[in-house]
């Protein structure tokens, strides 16, 4: 179905969604977060999840992941904690009862970036989710975990916001790239309204689509950001917002919004060629300058 309607989310309109800090603002206000992330191998995704988090504003941040994994992900991120699973291999079972515990700690979850992924994961975060109550982003092998259970992937809770390039929406509504990508706004739309949460397709014009929302297109960016590890900046970006307060329809929009603004800011820069996914990250504090 095509929406009657959609709205290019404008600079005004994006910085209105994210409030200025309270003069007398402590590290509880700004919220707090917890970043399940990283395998052996796919430390990197970890760590720009923390930066992309930490550059966002959270007040305190932990990244939760296998214990070999912590201190290549946390270095050089000296202000981001560590929660240790222990055990090894795919997330499952076993590690709902370490982070549930530390779920319950903090304002926002974030999950996916460079997750060990097997069958019990799928099933892993959908309890966490609904166990904890807190809004979540879903990205990356999350998403790919949701989607390796048979049948139609079900709702989630209306907290949670997904967060998938086109091929991981295409695996999750079992449909191709192609049919993902010929209407990017009817199927980030039909996709919300399906899952029954927030969804933000990203690519080249991302859209941000809510069950009974206009879908918001996206105008910063460019194809400088089409480079590993600029995705999982978006996760942990977004996670920083949820978990300072902000709804996640509102929180996903402005987070988008910032971070292909940081992209176009550092490929003035450094090119669009030479843009990395940390420059990224480390360029939202100019776009928080812009909007403080
Ligand atoms: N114009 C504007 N923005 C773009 C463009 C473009 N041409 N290309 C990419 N981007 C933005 C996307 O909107 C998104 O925010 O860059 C980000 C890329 O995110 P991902 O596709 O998730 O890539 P990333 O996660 O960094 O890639 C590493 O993670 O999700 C897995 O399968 C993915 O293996 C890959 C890995
Ligand atoms: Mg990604």
């Amino acid at each position: 179905r095509v929406p009657a309607r959609l709205a290019l989310l404008g600079a005004r309109e994006a910085r209105a969604l994210v409030p200025r800090r309270e003069r007398d603002a402590h590290k509880g206000d700004a919220g707090r977060l917890l970043a399940v992330a990283g395998s052996a191998g796919k430390t990197g995704a970890a760590h720009l999840c923390l930066l992309g988090a930490l550059r966002g504003g959270v007040g305190l941040a932990w990244l939760a992941s296998r214990p070999e994994v912590l201190p290549l992900a946390l270095g050089g991120l000296p202000e981001a904690m560590s929660l240790a699973l222990p055990g090894e291999g795919p997330l499952g079972e076993r590690d709902l009862a370490p982070l549930l515990e530390a779920a319950m700690a903090v304002d926002a979850l974030v999950a996916g970036p460079g997750i060990p992924r097997g069958p019990a994961t799928g099933p892993l975060l959908r309890e966490l989710l609904a166990r904890s109550g807190k809004p979540a982003v879903l990205d990356a092998d999350a998403l790919n975990a949701l989607a390796d259970a048979p049948g139609a992937v079900g709702p989630l809770p209306p907290s949670a916001v997904l967060t998938p390039h086109p091929g991981e929406l295409a695996r999750l509504l079992r449909q191709s790239i192609a049919d993902v990508q010929r209407d990017r706004v009817a199927t980030a739309v039909a996709s919300a309204e399906a899952l029954g949460c927030t969804v933000v397709l990203k690519g080249a014009r991302t859209v941000v689509a809510a069950p009974g929302e206009v879908p918001w297109v996206i105008p910063t960016g460019n194809p400088g950001m089409a480079t590993g590890g600029t995705g999982d900046v978006l996760a942990g970006l977004t996670g920083a917002l949820l978990a300072g307060g902000i709804a996640p329809f509102d929180a996903a929009r402005a987070a988008a919004w910032a971070h292909g603004r940081a992209g176009d800011l550092a490929a003035r820069r450094l090119g669009e060629r030479g843009l990395l996914a940390s420059d990224l990250a480390h360029a939202l504090g100019e776009v928080w300058v812009e909007w403080e």
